[in-house]
C-alpha cells in the first residue's frame, strides 16, 4: 500500500500483519503496535527522541550479559514486572496474592539443602536470622514436599554473583516442605541495597531524581505440580525504603515480622549476640508448575 499521510501508516501496518498464524500472539502484536503509534501521536515524537528510544533498546541488550540482565531491570524499574504479576496471580487480580516479581538475581540449581541448615556458604557478616517458614493451599492445608528456593543479599547489599568475596551459591538455598507443609533454614538478615546503576536504567533513574535502593528481602520459588509457581518476596518490616522501593515490589502481604531477639536461649549454640526470627506462611494458588526463564546464569 502506498501511504498518502500520518493517518494511513497505524492501519497499514495492522494489515500486513493480520495473516500472523497464532492467533494470541496477533492479539499481542496489534496491541502493541496500536499503542505505541498512539503514544508518538500522544507526546509528537521527534526523530531526535526516536533515535534516543532506539539507543536505550539497543543498549538494554548491549548490557545484558550472564550475570545481568538489564532487560529484567528495566522492566522492574518501570513498575512492568510488579504490573504483570498482580495481573496473573491472586485469581487473576482478584483477590490478595503472595507473589512478586522475580527480579534479575534468581539463578536455577541453588545447592540442595536440609531444613534447619544455613545458607551462609562463606564468611558473611551481620546478625543471624532463623526462618521459619509454611507453605499452604488456599483452603489453609499444608502442602507438602514444595521444592523451594531461596535466595538473598548479603548484609552489604551484594548478591553473591556480584561479589567476588562471597562463595558460589552463598545466601542461595533449595528447600523442600516436610509433611506439615513447612520449611526453615538459618541465615544472616539481609540488608537493602542499590540495584545496579551503571545501564540504561540507572540513567533513567538519576534523570527522573529517584534513589536506586531496595528495602531488604528474602526471595522465594515455591515450585510443586499441580500448582502455579509462586515466586514471591518478603520485606524486613523496619526496612527505610519499604514505602519507596525502587522496582514497586512491596505489597502489604509481604511484609514479614523479623523479630529481633536480645536474651534466652537462642536457637544455636554459637550464636553470642543478638539473632532473627522471621515467621512466615506462603499461600500457593492452583495452577500450572512452570519455571521461568533464569535471568542469570
Ligand atoms: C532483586 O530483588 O533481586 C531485584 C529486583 C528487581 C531489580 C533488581 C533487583
Ligand atoms: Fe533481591
Amino acid at each position: 500500500m502506498i501511504i498518502e499521510n500520518e493517518d494511513e501508516v497505524t492501519p497499514a501496518v495492522l494489515k500486513a500483519m493480520s495473516g500472523g498464524k497464532d492467533p494470541r500472539l496477533l492479539q499481542i502484536a496489534s496491541a502493541f503496535v496500536r499503542h505505541m503509534h498512539a503514544f508518538a501521536r500522544e507526546v509528537r515524537l521527534t526523530e531526535k527522541e526516536y533515535e534516543v528510544g532506539l539507543d536505550m533498546l539497543n543498549r538494554i541488550g548491549q548490557a545484558t550479559n550472564d550475570s545481568h540482565n538489564e532487560a529484567v531491570l528495566f522492566g522492574d524499574s518501570i513498575g512492568f514486572s510488579t504490573l504483570v504479576c498482580l495481573m496473573n496471580n491472586g485469581m487473576g487480580g482478584a483477590t490478595e496474592t503472595a507473589a512478586a516479581l522475580l527480579g534479575p538475581f534468581w539463578r536455577m540449581n541453588s545447592p540442595p539443602t536440609k531444613n534447619g541448615d544455613t545458607i551462609v556458604r562463606s564468611k558473611t557478616d551481620g546478625a543471624p536470622l532463623f526462618a521459619n517458614l509454611v507453605i499452604v493451599d488456599q483452603a489453609g492445608k499444608p502442602i507438602p514436599n514444595v521444592e523451594v528456593d531461596v535466595w538473598h543479599s548479603s548484609p552489604v547489599g551484594l548478591y553473591e554473583n556480584q561479589d567476588p568475596e562471597q562463595a558460589d551459591m552463598n545466601l542461595r538455598g533449595k528447600f523442600h516442605t516436610d509433611a506439615e507443609g513447612r520449611f526453615w533454614f538459618r541465615s544472616t538478615r539481609p540488608a537493602g541495597y542499590p540495584v545496579p546503576t551503571h545501564a540504561v536504567t540507572g540513567d533513567i533513574l538519576r534523570e527522573q531524581n529517584r534513589h536506586p535502593f531496595r528495602p531488604a528481602h528474602l526471595h522465594f520459588l515455591c515450585y510443586k505440580e499441580g500448582f502455579k509457581t509462586l515466586i514471591t518476596q518478603v520485606f524486613v518490616d523496619d526496612d527505610e525504603y519499604l514505602n519507596s522501593d525502587v522496582v514497586f515490589g512491596v505489597t502489604r502481604a509481604l511484609v514479614g515480622n523479623f523479630q529481633k531477639h536480645e536474651s534466652g536461649k537462642a536457637p544455636a549454640e554459637d550464636v553470642t549476640g543478638p539473632w532473627f526470627t522471621l515467621d512466615y506462611r506462603l499461600v500457593m494458588e492452583p495452577g500450572t508448575a512452570q519455571l521461568p526463564q533464569p535471568p542469570i546464569k
